[in-house]
């Protein structure tokens, strides 16, 4: 079907240019989405996207059989009836796709969004936009050069009462913020130890690996617990560690990789098949030598066993500032303490995903900015990935942060990318 001349706003814009500014282009009014994986976290998007007057969702994809069936018909139900694939290449070829929603595990990410970034695609994709850092470059290489808007799935960014806190940050509420906290701690649950099984029926296998390099079905990867498996995922500090590492980032102000890492921890509670930490602390530093740029720090806790609340969040951030301190849990909100330990103002808030998508229409029609760019989703992609190096490794690194290299440590260096399956179409170029 050719979209009529009359569905499109003439002056609408939506070409980022490489100064992050737009430029006039033809916008349909209604955009038309596919939607890559609609699991746990895309079942989430399509109920959002299809209350939305503004988009309809053209494309599921799918490599589960029941969940594209299921997913078609909460399409369905509220609108036409979506094209359905098991092959993400179909949307990508379908001219009539405007962006597309990628919400597949971790590993399909980068190839995915490069994918249709190449194919002249605005793309939301999930976080840890990356699997490793090497992936999260390419991915922003390749937003750059599509000239297309790029959002990670980091939705606290659109969140008015955390944009709120970051002001308050910004404009000197705790004096200078040289220190920034992010934790999670929750109780997991064990996945078990498990022996190679045949893939159910309704799993296209061959299509869930994707670019990763072959390897055998367990009962304890699916659902969602891939993100336990290197090859698949980014442990919990990818997954939701990388939210209040996103948040902490914000806050302190930095906008490049830490010099130096240290990471310590590993499995201290779980006794399965899980390949990362349930337990680690990792330390960032900027300008560890100090100079004339400001030393700062990051630290960050995480404890997959222990459900027990620090300022009051499971998981939450804090900021020390010269003069003054603030905590935050991004579910229920920010308290602002001043010198002395004086609490200054106290604000409630939730966080919710439509605002982020709002940001993300908005961006495409020209009125906006991605909150969450390719940019800013690789520096907090990174900052997961460095950590699980360090932790994996149990030692201090030292990061060339503009080369994205460890140039002393040639096993770490090596941690800073992955193997593909030989030949496969989705495995990006020049990894
Ligand atoms: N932003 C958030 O708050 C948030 C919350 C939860 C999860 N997530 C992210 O969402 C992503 C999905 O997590 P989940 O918990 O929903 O996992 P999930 O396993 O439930 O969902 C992933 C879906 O992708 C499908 N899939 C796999 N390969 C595919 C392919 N090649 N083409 C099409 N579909 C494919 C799977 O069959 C599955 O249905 C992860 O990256 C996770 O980090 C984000």
């Amino acid at each position: 079907m050719l979209t009529s001349r009359r569905n499109f706003v003439a002056a609408s814009a939506a070409v980022v240019t490489t100064q992050g500014l737009t430029q006039a282009v033809q916008v349909p009014d209604t955009l038309r989405l596919g939607l890559i994986g609609p699991g746990g976290m895309g079942g989430n998007h399509l109920r959002a996207l299809v209350a939305r007057k503004d988009v309809r969702v053209r494309w599921i994809c799918e490599v589960d059989r029941d969940r594209l069936a299921q997913a078609a018909k909460v399409v369905g139900g509220a609108g036409p009836e979506p094209k359905t694939t098991r092959d993400m290449r179909n949307v990508f070829e379908d001219k009539e796709v405007d962006a597309v929603l990628i919400a597949t595990p971790d590993h399909w990410h980068t190839p995915a969004a490069i994918l249709a970034l190449d194919a002249g695609k605005h793309v939301y994709v999930e976080k840890p936009c990356s699997h490793n850092i090497r992936e999260g470059r390419l991915l922003v290489e390749a937003a750059k050069r599509s000239g297309k808007v790029l959002q990670v799935g980091t939705q606290s960014r659109s969140a008015p009462h955390l944009q709120e806190a970051i002001a308050k940050l910004k404009e000197g509420a705790i004096g200078e913020v040289l220190c920034a906290k992010a934790w999670n701690s929750q109780k997991r649950g064990s996945i078990g130890k498990t022996k190679p099984t045949a893939p159910p029926a309704n799993l296209d296998f061959e299509m869930w690996q994707g670019p990763a390099p072959r390897g055998p079905y367990r009962t304890n990867m699916l659902p969602s617990i891939w993100r336990w498996w290197k090859a698949y995922g980014c442990g919990d500090i990818g997954n939701d560690g990388v939210h209040e590492l996103d948040i902490a980032l914000w806050g302190l102000g930095v906008t490049k990789h830490p010099d130096r890492i240290q990471g310590a921890g590993g499995k201290y509670f779980f006794d399965d098949d899980q390949q990362f930490a349930d337990q680690m602390y990792c330390t960032y530093e900027w300008n560890p030598t100090g100079g004339p740029l400001k030393r700062k720090m990051l630290v960050f806790e995480q404890r997959d066993w222990s459900p027990y609340v620090q300022e009051g969040h499971e998981n939450g951030n804090a900021w020390y500032g010269t003069k003054g301190m603030m905590t935050l849990g991004k579910g229920s909100g920010w308290t602002l303490f001043g010198e002395r330990n004086k609490k200054v103002l106290e604000r409630s808030g939730k966080v919710d995903i439509k605002p982020h998508h709002d940001n993300f229409f908005e961006s495409i029609r020209g009125k906006a900015k991605p909150n969450a760019s390719a940019e800013v989703g690789h520096l907090s992609a990174a900052i997961a990935h460095l950590g699980n190096i360090s932790v994996g490794l149990g030692r201090t690194l030292e990061f060339d942060a503009l080369a994205e290299r460890f140039p002393k440590d040639k096993e770490a260096d090596a941690l800073l990318r992955r193997s593909y399956e030989p030949g496969h179409w989705a495995a990006p170029r020049d990894v």
